[in-house]
């Protein structure tokens, strides 16, 4: 896989001019008081489960019936706590999400290692309803509260170097049951964008779901979404995220790169090895439904492929 140069994106293409330099004052503001304030961009520490509110954005959202909570949230794949759909509920239970830190490190000016809380004080959150599709062939419709990843990569500042974006789960196999034994996945999981996917406004840091706070099985505390990319991709539980000159490894490419591509857009047309990709079953409804390139999300992401065959781009 190659990687076509484009041109740098300006911050003003990614979040309205308006709403980026809001939130700049906003976040010289608190700072400059020294004090939480007390608008909804200051939420605060919500463990799994509890409520958490934050305003639908239409504009984003998909006009689809979200699925059933107690489904979505009971049938995951979290790889750390289970090869299974089932266990990650109640295996992640104990998982410990506070404290907190990401650290945010390599190609950026402002490397920091931030604490949950603090970013759930300076990012305003907001909904949007997505689907998931997984690589199995099955899907969901979520409701998922948080942020555009891209507000927190600009506050950072990637520099000229800066292509790609990885992200890295937490590596603690006493919390993590599965990380002690044999698998697949080399441990800690990890999975990258390219640059500009990770800039996309659709591509989010999700915090929370159906009006409350991330459970664990979910990937409390925070977690990416890449709604138009196979669900392996929206990595849980994220501990690092690092700005890359070069192209990351990542853990399903590595663990078997003929089945999971780097790029993982949704893509009716290349078919798993295994299965077809052709339909899906969407959790809690009878029978299939077609998938559609990009997971539906084609007028908003196709152009980021331009001058890619997509059917090599598995
Ligand atoms: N992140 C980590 N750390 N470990 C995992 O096993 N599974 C991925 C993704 N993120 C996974 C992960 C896969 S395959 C999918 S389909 C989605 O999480 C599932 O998200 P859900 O359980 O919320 O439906």
């Amino acid at each position: 896989m190659r990687y076509r140069p484009e041109r740098p994106i300006q911050s003003e293409e990614i979040t309205p001019r308006e709403i980026f330099l809001n939130r700049r004052q906003f976040i010289r503001a608190t700072a400059a008081a020294g004090i939480a304030a007390t608008t909804g961009a200051c939420t605060p520490a919500r463990a799994g489960g509890e409520p958490l509110a934050a305003q639908r954005n239409a504009r984003y959202s998909v006009r689809e019936g979200p699925s059933n909570k107690r489904l979505a949230t009971s049938y995951n794949n979290f790889y750390e706590f289970g090869a299974d759909k089932r266990s990650p509920a109640f295996r992640a239970r104990g998982l410990k999400t506070r404290p907190w830190q990401i650290e945010i490190s390599g190609a950026v000016e402002a490397p920091q290692t931030l604490e949950i809380d603090e970013i759930l004080k300076r990012y305003p959150l907001e909904e949007r309803v997505y689907r998931l599709r997984c690589v199995e062939a099955w899907s969901m419709v979520v409701p998922w509260i948080g942020f555009p990843l891209a507000s927190l990569l600009q506050d950072m500042g990637p520099t000229s170097e800066a292509r790609y974006v990885e992200f890295t789960t937490l590596l603690d196999p006493e919390q993590m049951p599965r990380q002690k034994g044999e698998s697949a996945i080399e441990w800690p999981y990890v999975e990258a964008l390219r640059l500009d996917e990770a800039l996309h406004p659709l591509t989010m840091l999700v915090v929370g779901y159906y009006g409350q706070a991330l459970e664990n099985q979910s990937g409390a505390p925070i977690r990416l979404i890449v709604p138009w990319k196979y669900g392996f991709k929206s990595i849980k539980s994220i501990v690092k995220i690092r700005v890359t000159p070069k192209l990351p490894r990542t853990s399903w490419n590595d663990a078997a790169p003929h089945e999971y591509g780097f790029y993982a857009n949704v893509n009716p047309e290349v078919d798993h090895p295994r299965w077809s990709q052709a339909t899906e079953r969407r959790l809690g409804k009878a029978g299939r439904i077609p998938t559609l390139p990009f997971n539906g999300y084609a007028d908003d992401v196709a152009a980021l492929y331009d001058g890619m065959n997509l059917k090599q781009l598995y």
